[in-house]
């Protein structure tokens, strides 16, 4: 079946169909984490919808089904997470990476239809025509999400956690111009 990537307000049938999606995502193994598509939406319309360039989109089926989701916005310091990888960092490779830089945020495709290259196309989407120097992203080690970002260019930083006892994440950075 064709589907198609359109853009996804941060509200509405669309927006809601996509949480439902990023939830299914991550109620699987490795995360198991049943509160993730709450917590997301929240996030979402409090902080991350506000940032400079956010951008999301939602991979829609000719059914309407919602197959999967993207965001990102611009990093800068004082965010939570840029903060979080300037700290373990080296400061080489803090003003080479994050500099000038795209984060993608969220990824997530609901897992019937996983593996059949739409979380690569939103991936493309998200990242084309983008003007920061690089695009940045986490991704725990034990997922297997890096394959398919190291098939995109993307290389390892560094591995870290996000919070004391934490599971181990990859930083990885693309440069895209
Ligand atoms: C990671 C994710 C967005 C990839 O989307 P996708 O549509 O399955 O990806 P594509 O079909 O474009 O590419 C498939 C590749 O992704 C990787 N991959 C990662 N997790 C996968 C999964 N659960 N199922 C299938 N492929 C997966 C593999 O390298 C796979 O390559 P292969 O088919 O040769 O094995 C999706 O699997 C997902 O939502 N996973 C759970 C949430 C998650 O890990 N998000 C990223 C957090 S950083």
């Amino acid at each position: 079946m064709n589907w198609t990537i359109e853009p996804l307000p941060a509200y509405g049938p669309l927006f809601e169909g996509a949480i439902a999606v990023y939830g299914e995502a991550f109620i699987q193994p490795p995360y198991c984490d049943p509160d993730r598509g709450k917590d997301v939406r929240k996030r979402i319309r409090e902080i991350h919808a506000h940032r400079d360039e956010y951008r999301a989109f939602a991979a829609v089926r000719e059914d309407a089904t919602i197959a999967g989701m993207i965001y990102g916005y611009h990093g800068r310091k004082g965010q939570w997470w840029h903060e979080t990888v300037r700290r373990q960092l080296p400061h080489s490779l803090y003003s080479h990476w994050l500099g000038d830089c795209y984060e993608l945020v969220e990824v997530a495709v609901a897992p019937r239809f996983q593996g059949l290259g739409i979380g690569r196309a939103l991936i493309e989407h998200l990242l084309c025509k983008r003007k920061e120097r690089t695009c940045v992203l986490s991704t725990r080690t034990d997922s297997r999400a890096h394959e398919l970002y190291r098939r995109l260019g993307f290389e390892e930083l560094a591995q870290m956690p996000f919070v004391e006892n934490g599971a181990t994440f990859y930083v990885m950075g693309k440069i895209l111009r």
